[in-house]
């Protein structure tokens, strides 16, 4: 393969330039070509300052420009079908912000080109499973020292959410990375799904019911329940609370200076998603870019892609019919049996006592 990655980022909002930046400044083996926004000032914006890439308006443009070899894909959800099978037509190693697709038969669809091309091509942005406490409490589960994992509580609590943020899209859009961090702590596919509505915020907005309670059993029947909270005002929480034969770990929780002053106790909340997670977005771009040298990919695959949308989609019809849900999963492709290698590099010490 190549030395270097000559990425061309689709999409320059808010998660595309926020990885132009990243790999420019922070990322070893690879460089922008490319940034492409239908709005063009965004794209300028983005290759600002970055020698020898080019603004474009068109994914073909980019995907047919002869200095790009790589691909990474931030537009909306909705629009990443066409782009992912363009991109896998050539070959290039491709990262691609989640969800992979929207629902589970256009993931499915992907699924079946990339498999048909018989090797990996697509790593897809779940970037939870490069989060230094996420890698933890995955070899606690894994190396049994607190015996079996029994089950998982999960808390996601954003401070607000903009303006037509539907009740779906708390499953769609919040609720996915919960799903694919079960999948990941517990090596399991999900089983079903059961969403429960009660008390709504005062400040959720007209049609959508804030929070919800969603209920999860995987394969070995380990339960978890996410609390999804858009509305928490507070700031910003993703934890877990793992509970184990042999004790209990969180992960997540607050920490930084613990300050005293002025007859007060206390520390600082995160403010939000890029402050809590910048960290591991950096580990998860360096390890697709490593991998994609390498001729393979360094993280969640098509496959977790195509398994997370099927969950959403069973968490969707669950809100809709308040019962339990199975998700159902066609045959996995040999090319998917193996959990991607990189993983085993990444995960670090075990963190128990
Ligand atoms: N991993 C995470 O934590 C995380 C967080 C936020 C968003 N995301 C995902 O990242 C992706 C982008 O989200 P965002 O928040 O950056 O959205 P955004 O709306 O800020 O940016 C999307 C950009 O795509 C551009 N665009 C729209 N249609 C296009 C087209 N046909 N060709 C090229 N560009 C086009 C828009 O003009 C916009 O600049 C989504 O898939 C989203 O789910 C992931």
């Amino acid at each position: 393969m190549t030395e270097k990655l000559r990425v061309a980022v689709i999409g320059a909002g808010r998660m595309g330039a926020d990885h132009v930046d990243r790999i420019q400044h922070r990322i070893n083996g690879a460089e922008i070509a490319a940034v492409v926004d239908v709005d063009l000032a965004r794209a300028e914006a983005a290759v600002a300052g970055v020698p020898g890439a080019v603004a474009l308006t068109s994914a073909e443009e980019a995907l047919n420009n002869g200095d790009v070899n790589a691909v990474l894909v931030a537009t909306p959800g909705f629009l990443h079908e066409d782009i992912l099978h363009a991109a896998l037509a050539k070959g290039f190693p491709i990262l691609c912000e989640k969800p992979l697709t929207p629902d589970a038969a256009s993931s499915l669809r992907i699924v079946q080109a990339e498999a048909a091309l018989g090797r990996k091509l697509i790593q897809v942005g779940f970037m939870r499973r490069f989060d230094s406490e996420y890698m933890a409490l995955r070899n606690i589960i894994e190396e049994r020292g607190l015996g079996e994992l029994l089950m998982l509580h999960h808390q996601h609590r954003n401070p607000d959410t903009l303006p037509g943020f539907t009740n779906e899209m708390l499953i769609n859009d919040s609720v996915v990375h919960e799903f694919d961090a079960i999948r990941y702590f517990t090596g399991e596919e999900i089983s079903s799904v059961q969403v429960r509505m009660g008390k709504r915020t005062r400040t959720a907005p007209e049609g959508q019911n804030d929070p919800q309670h969603v209920l999860i059993e995987t394969e070995s029947s380990v339960l978890a329940d996410v609390e999804i909270y858009v509305n928490a005002k507070f700031g910003y929480e993703v934890a877990t609370q793992a509970t184990f034969e042999d004790g209990i770990v969180n992960i997540g929780n607050d920490s930084g200076p613990y300050i005293r002053t002025q007859g007060r106790w206390g520390g600082q909340v995160t403010p939000g998603f890029i402050e809590r997670f910048g960290a591991a977005y950096d580990v998860e771009i360096q390890a697709w870019v490593d991998a994609a040298l390498r001729g393979g990919i360094g993280g969640p695959s098509a496959w977790d892609g195509y398994a997370t949308a099927a969950c959403c989609e069973a968490g969707v019809k669950a809100q809709k019919t308040g019962a339990k849900t199975a998700v159902v999963l066609v045959e996995k492709p040999a090319l998917y049996a193996e959990a991607p290698t990189a993983m085993g590099e990444l995960r670090g010490a075990a963190s128990l006592p």
